[in-house]
């Protein structure tokens, strides 16, 4: 089986901020999910290039473009790392492998008549790079609805796309994969605006500089970025030997690009299908926008200064380590339709209530005693009956978050489920009195054994801990299957009894230290 998936590509005008990491942190997640469960994952991100604001910031700081969106590039690629994230590919637009694909696709476009020459008149958002509707411009006072600049107006020679031949099928589509678009509010969106009807829509500029892909055979012509943009997602896929990851399972985004994502990319390929030898390229299963982070209740923005910014990023890494960065946009992130707030104090609550209080206390407690009652080690794997059944509840649960991200709560739940039992059998005191040997071992191999199911489920989300703890229950096996990208057995690693007789257990430090507030 194979699973691929994208974030957007992200303009190279700026560096990376709380946004952009976030999407691409939860596609790591989601991608690593998908790895630990043996599946063939393929994870793209990248970088978005040709956008007119990148020419004009390269120009305000004295650089040529070029260098400036090498810079840029360059810093998203080694932001990703340092934040851990584990794509398989960073695609850029100004690559020749991009560029050539898409000038063949936009030929093939040409030559089905879907692409065709006319004149626009206009108006254009220049901070979000996008042609606005006469009927839209007017309702949103001739201002752009995300950054609140003024609409340019345009009067231009453009190759436009037949957008308009395919809302038909675009909503039978729709209509026929219920799952296309989410969350379900986004579809219905979706939904009432092609109703409205649909325009063709400007592909190409002219007079705009020679930044860009040109259009084909007409080098006074620039392709439009957004077009150019979308088909990063099949030029990365394009080689034979990835072309079976293609039809994308996912396109992660926020609600600022779901129109490109849901009406005009689909469509773009439905026309382009027709095409003899590119039939490959099918629409992809779904389309997931997130919403917003906001800071402290209000819209983060430039001229707030109060963007969570990369440096404070790296400030809150260094104060709690990347893990819990990443559990934090997770657990709080702005991942179904209503907006994710940052802030200092909910930071530090949900860090001392989830990771240190809960997984980190828990996993000291049981080593601890293990270390104490047990020397360290389990020498017979006895289970108790108890715990065992309320693990397999909590596996059974037929919960669903969105995007599968279930097993992050169940990984809480489970650790919840060995403090319970904990506080119900009081190993602690039952070691006191005589003969219990064995009713303490079975009591403490019944909470390893749990929390070991537990750092399976949460590993996606906190691999740099999860692979501590496996390093401490003697299971580095897990890590050395899982580095460099390797696919994991998650079915056989949850069966019961996976840690052996004769394992120990290493109490080293703490995994969360609890942090006091300044
Ligand atoms: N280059 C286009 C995308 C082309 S995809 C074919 C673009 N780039 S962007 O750099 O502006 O990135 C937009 C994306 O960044 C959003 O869709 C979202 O994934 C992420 N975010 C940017 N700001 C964000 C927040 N404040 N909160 C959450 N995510 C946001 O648009």
């Amino acid at each position: 089986m194979t699973f691929y998936l994208t974030t957007p590509i992200y303009y190279v005008n700026d560096r990376p901020h709380i946004g952009r990491l976030y999407t691409t942190t939860v596609a790591d997640v989601i991608a690593r999910t998908h790895r630990l469960a043996g599946e063939d994952t393929f994870f793209l991100t990248g970088t978005d290039e040709h956008a007119a604001k990148v020419v004009d910031t390269a120009a305000e700081r004295g650089l040529s473009v070029q260098s400036w969106a090498d810079q840029n590039a360059e810093a998203f690629r080694s932001t990703f790392e340092r934040f851990g994230i584990s794509n398989d590919d960073f695609i850029r637009t100004s690559e020749p492998r991009h560029k050539s694909f898409v000038d063949g696709m936009i030929s093939d476009l040409v030559a089905t008549g879907d692409v065709y020459l006319g004149d626009y008149e206009g108006w254009y958002d220049s901070g979000q790079e996008e042609y606005v509707p006469e009927a839209r411009a007017s309702e949103y006072d001739f201002k752009s609805p995300i950054n609140g600049k003024p609409l340019v107006r345009r009067k231009e020679e453009n190759y436009f796309f037949r957008l308009s031949a395919f809302s038909d099928e675009l909503l039978a589509w729709i209509d026929t994969n219920p799952d296309f678009i989410q969350p379900v509010a986004r579809r219905n969106e979706v939904l009432g605006r092609i109703r409205e009807g649909l325009a063709d829509v400007p592909i190409s500029r002219s007079g705009g500089g020679d930044w860009g892909i040109p259009f084909p055979g007409r080098a006074d012509h620039m392709i439009y970025v957004w077009i150019d943009a979308l088909i990063n997602y099949t030029s990365a896929v394009e080689p034979e030997e990835r072309r079976k990851y293609w039809p994308a399972n996912l396109h992660l985004i926020a609600k600022d690009i779901l129109w490109f994502h849901a009406v005009i990319w689909p469509s773009m390929l439905m026309a382009i299908q027709k095409v003899p030898g590119r039939e490959w390229m099918k629409l992809p299963q779904k389309v997931y926008a997130h919403s917003f982070w906001i800071r402290d209740g209000q819209k983060m923005s430039k001229s707030l200064g109060n963007f969570v910014d990369l440096e404070k990023l790296d400030e809150v890494v260094d104060k709690f380590g990347l893990d819990a960065l990443r559990w934090y946009l997770l657990t709080q992130g702005p991942l179904g339709t209503d907006d994710g707030d940052f802030s200092d104090s909910r930071f530090l609550a949900v860090y001392n209530a989830d990771l240190a209080n809960t997984l980190g206390n828990s996993f000291h407690r049981v080593s601890n005693m293990t270390s104490r009652y047990l020397e360290g080690r389990f020498d017979q794997p006895a289970s108790d009956p108890g715990l065992r059944a309320r693990v397999e509840e909590i596996r059974a649960d037929d919960r669903r978050a969105p995007l599968g991200l279930e097993a992050l709560s169940r990984g809480l739940d489970l650790v919840r489920a060995i403090d319970g039992f904990i506080e119900e059998t009081q190993p602690f005191k039952l070691v006191k009195q005589e003969g219990t040997e064995g009713r303490v071992a079975e009591i403490l191999y019944s909470c390893a054994e749990t929390y070991r199911l537990a750092s399976l489920l949460l590993w996606p989300t906190l691999p740099q801990k999860m692979e501590e703890v496996w390093r401490r229950m003697g299971l580095g096996e897990y890590a050395t299957r899982l580095a460099g990208k390797g696919m994991g057995e998650l079915e056989n690693w949850l069966q019961w009894g996976g840690l052996e007789a004769g394992t120990t257990l290493e109490k080293g430090p703490p995994l969360f230290a609890r942090i006091q507030d300044e």
